[in-house]
């Protein structure tokens, strides 16, 4: 590199990837607390050779072709934001931030699960409210963590850390993913099932894939009418995966117990959203990876694959590794 490359970041982000940006490159950053407006995010990659965004962006083929990207980077590790295709397409790498928000990630899933089953909202809120006044022999009674059974949909590296997580808790775990492992199985204890089997015998859902084609709606009314009516289900990956309409139907009609959910569709929920009123719905803003070690490290990672991009090396934590077998490049 010669002359600074331009870059353009959608947000600002934790300092130690923003200095390691700031000394290599010309960078504009958005400091808004809103998303930049698609219009100038074409406006500000016009001549920008790097772009550093968030999931709340939509990185399309128009955003690709407004400017001369050589890399988009990514401060997220799920890129369903972005047009991949496209990228791959137009020969552009996509870097993202896989395995440092594991361990973040499946504590808030186990967080959100927990103050599900316990009633911590409605606790706190009866405390605060001034209504508490006595230690209650049949208030909030909640369910047992304990001893129960977990489905986790989706076992990834997330999904793992939540099923290692319930072993602690002595939990029969079941998980549903496309790709059995015989070895995690027997290394945690924990056993394949179809969906519906999943569905049908859990008492805690977690979901944990990836927001793709096939695992849109994944969680739809039917499945919702398999669960058990004192299920709990927990949402830590991106809300489409879950069908919202059939949802608050399912909250309001007693099929499942409760949701808890760090994701949603569409996302934020308006605050007059019926999920958002709900006494047996916990909906928190998208804080799966929201630690600070997490968040550094997803910001370091996000700057290794903007500079790798930039000088022409492959990024070491790629999206869409085919781009370096296309023959567009
Ligand atoms: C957060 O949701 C992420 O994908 O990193």
């Amino acid at each position: 590199m010669n002359q600074r490359p331009q870059v353009y970041v959608t947000r600002l982000i934790p300092e130690a990837g923003l200095t390691m940006i700031r000394d290599r490159c010309d960078a504009r950053v958005w400091e808004e607390e809103l998303p930049p407006p698609k219009d100038v995010i074409l406006e500000q990659v016009s001549d920008c050779e790097g772009l550093l965004c968030l999931l709340s962006e939509d990185v399309d083929g128009e955003v690709m072709d407004a400017g001369d990207l050589r890399v988009i980077s990514q401060f997220a590790v799920g890129v369903d934001n972005i047009d991949l295709e496209a990228a791959t397409q137009r020969g552009i790498p996509v870097g993202h931030t896989p395995g440092v928000l594991t361990d973040a990630t499946a504590d808030l899933t186990f967080a959100l699960l927990m103050a599900a089953a316990r009633r911590i909202p409605e606790a706190i809120d009866k405390v605060r409210s001034g209504e508490w006044r006595t230690w209650e022999p049949r208030g909030l009674l909640g369910a047992d963590v304990w001893q129960a059974t977990l489905g986790i949909v989706g076992l990834g590296r997330i999904g793992t850390a939540v099923a290692r997580r319930a072993r602690g808790f002595e939990m029969d775990i079941l998980y549903n993913d496309p790709n059995r492992s015989i070895e995690v199985e027997e290394e945690l204890g924990i056993v394949y099932a179809s969906l519906d089997t999943l569905l049908e015998r859990a008492d805690f859902v977690t979901v944990h894939t990836p927001l793709v084609d096939e695992t849109r709606h994944l969680i739809d009314r039917a499945a919702l009418q398999r669960m058990k009516p004192t299920a709990v289900l927990v949402n830590a990956a991106r809300g489409g995966i879950v069908e919202t309409d059939a949802l608050v139907e399912a909250l309001e009609e007693g099929w499942i117990a409760q949701a808890a959910l760090d994701v949603t569709d569409p996302e934020p929920l308006p605050a007059d959203h019926p999920l958002v009123g709900m006494a047996n719905c916990i909906v928190v803003p998208h804080i799966g990876s929201a630690t600070t070690t997490a968040r550094n490290r997803m910001a370091e990672m996000a700057a290794e694959n903007l500079l790798a991009g930039l000088a022409g090396r492959t990024l070491p934590y790629c999206a869409n590794p085919q781009v370096y077998e296309s023959e567009t490049r």
